[in-house]
């Protein structure tokens, strides 16, 4: 079971920064990745179609025999959290709470803001879990769908897009917040940006980055952690086109020759 790889889906190339981290916090582990970018964005999208297509990728995933699944998407997360827990047999791992409890403990005035699809931001899902760890937090939330199509065209280092950034988080500037919260697995690609927009007085908080801790920690207990002799591997699928996922995740993962495959997916 320890040689086993750990699952990670996402709707699209999001799910790669939480792989990034993984590569650094877990280096002896094997991963196993889906984007569903044939149905990306899913923030716009009806909770109940959300929670069918993640439970798509994740059976998908098991059938690969994973040993830990990761929802690495907070729309997903909202979405499916508690059907994935309840269906399997694995430890499911979202990145709602952890991403939460990180930005409680750093904000120093309990101003937060959190930004995210628009289903995240509906759900009220980091505002409940915010002030149930921090009461007398306010929590402001700013839907920013389109950060989610410029990530995925690979338009984030462009000019064009840091200026379209700024624009987005305009309302926030007035707001006052010491601590933001990047509520989308995607937007951590777009961190200078927004980090520039927002200016140094705010720290980001990435749950995505901030989930891999407590991955490492639920095989740590359960005794599911890799043996240190162990080669890891990585595979990475897309419902989409194979071809452009991999010249994204080769550049934001600064790896060469990544092993990726399309998939279809029936319903
Ligand atoms: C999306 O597909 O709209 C973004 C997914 C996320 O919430 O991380």
């Amino acid at each position: 079971m320890t040689s086993q790889a750990i699952g990670f889906l996402d709707s699209g190339v999001g799910g790669l920064t939480v792989v990034k981290e993984a590569f650094k916090q877990l280096p002896n582990e094997s991963f196993i990745f889906i984007g569903d970018q044939a149905r990306v964005p899913y923030g716009p999208r009806p909770m109940a179609e959300v929670r069918r297509f993640v439970a798509q990728t994740a059976f998908f995933l098991v059938s690969k025999q994973i040993k830990l699944l990761v929802i690495a998407c907070n729309t997903a997360t909202v979405a499916a959290l508690p059907l994935l827990r309840e269906r399997l047999s694995i430890p499911v791992v979202g990145v709602i709470e952890a991403g939460s409890r990180k930005a409680a403990a750093v904000s120093k005035t309990g101003h937060i803001g959190v930004i995210a699809t628009e289903g995240t931001i509906k759900s009220h899902a980091y505002q409940q879990n915010l002030t149930a760890i921090r009461p007398g937090a306010t929590v402001r939330g700013l839907a920013c769908p389109q950060f989610v199509t410029l990530v995925e065209r690979g338009a984030a280092n462009l000019p064009s897009s840091s200026a379209k950034v700024k624009r987005q988080l305009r309302p926030f500037k007035t707001q006052p917040m010491d601590t933001l919260i990047l509520g989308c697995t995607h937007f951590p690609i777009l961190r200078t940006a927004i980090q520039a927009a927002m200016g140094p007085t705010v720290q980001l908080v990435d749950p995505g980055a901030e989930s891999v801790a407590i991955v490492k920690q639920v095989l740590a207990d359960k005794h599911l952690l890799a043996d240190r002799d162990q080669t890891p591997t990585a595979q990475f699928y897309t419902t989409g086109g194979a071809a452009h996922f991999k010249r994204v995740a080769e550049q934001w993962l600064q790896r060469d020759n990544l092993d990726v495959q399309h998939v279809a997916l029936t319903e």
